[in-house]
């Protein structure tokens, strides 16, 4: 997607964090944008520090698939095409796997990876039929590797990591890309929203997390690599030498998360 001038966007998860910082920097590209997550008053202040781009804000359980063909329909109604699908909803986790109820692993799974794969199903055939779309997923660094109290989420990620580079190749005769986008480490909320043992929001700010660079500009970054067509997008700080590690010098891997307490 070269240029994102007058395109329609749509981004799930758009209340906060990433989802928030791409939606104020499509919107300064001249995009119109279509805002999804649960909590409508927030995704209202989202669309107001958007303007004067368009926005369209449709509130949205995605975890509820049933909703969902009613959610797709409403944006068709809203903005008659979707150019680029943003899907960015998700929450971490912050747990050990032997303290966790399958309910949570379920959960996780259901937003991060069933609710993501379902929006994109039911978008893809009107990009098909234009022989034209961009879709996005934000995964993370965890669907490359595994990482401690992180089980579930890693699970999701390297789930998405592997539908949607497959959908990579099936939609190139469709002339629809395909971006799968890793941060590391960005300065959100997403600790304090993390899913512990039992379901309850882990409602700590991490001291990596704060530490990270900012939302800001890992959207600069995002923007930047939809207009070149990435495929493939690593953003954040040093812990993104992991992925490296990992792939090249798997004995250092091993190493530096054994280090890692899972408390
Ligand atoms: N921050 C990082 O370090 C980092 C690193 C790697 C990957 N990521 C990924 O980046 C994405 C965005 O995370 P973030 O860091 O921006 O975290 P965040 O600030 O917690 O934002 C998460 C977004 O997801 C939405 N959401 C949560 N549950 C939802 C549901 N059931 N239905 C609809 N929307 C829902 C939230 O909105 P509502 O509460 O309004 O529903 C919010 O807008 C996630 O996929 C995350 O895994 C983040």
């Amino acid at each position: 997607m070269k240029s994102i001038k007058h395109k329609t966007i749509w981004i799930t998860g758009a209340s906060s964090g990433i989802g928030r910082a791409l939606a104020i920097a499509f919107s300064k590209e001249n995009a119109q944008l279509i805002l999804t997550s649960r909590n409508e008053k927030k995704l209202n202040e989202v669309a107001e520090l958007c303007k004067p781009a368009k926005c369209f804000v449709l509130p949205a359980d995605l975890s509820e698939t049933i909703e969902l063909s009613q959610l797709v329909k409403k944006a068709m109604d809203c903005t008659g095409q979707i150019d680029l699908l943003m899907n960015n909803a998700g929450r971490s986790q912050r747990s050990l796997a032997k303290e966790t109820d399958i309910r949570i692993d379920r959960q996780l799974f259901e937003l991060n990876f069933f609710s993501a794969i379902e929006l994109t199903k039911l978008v893809m055939p009107h990009m098909i039929k234009r022989k034209e779309g961009h879709i996005a997923v934000i995964s993370s660094i965890s669907g490359k590797f595994g990482f401690p109290l992180r089980t579930a989420y890693a699970a999701t990620k390297h789930a998405l990591q592997g539908f949607f580079e497959s959908l990579r190749t099936e939609l190139k005769a469709d002339n629809i890309k395909v971006s799968i986008i890793s941060p590391g480490r960005i300065k959100t909320n997403i600790s304090l929203h993390a899913l512990t043992k039992d379901g309850t929001s882990h409602g700590e700010m991490d001291p990596g997390q704060e530490n990270a660079i900012s939302a800001e500009k890992c959207a600069r970054k995002i923007v930047s690599g939809i207009k070149k067509n990435k495929k493939e997008m690593l953003i954040g700080g040093k812990e993104i030498l992991l992925v490296y590690i990992h792939r090249f010098l798997p004995f250092l891997y091993h190493r530096i998360v054994n280090k890692i307490s899972a408390k």
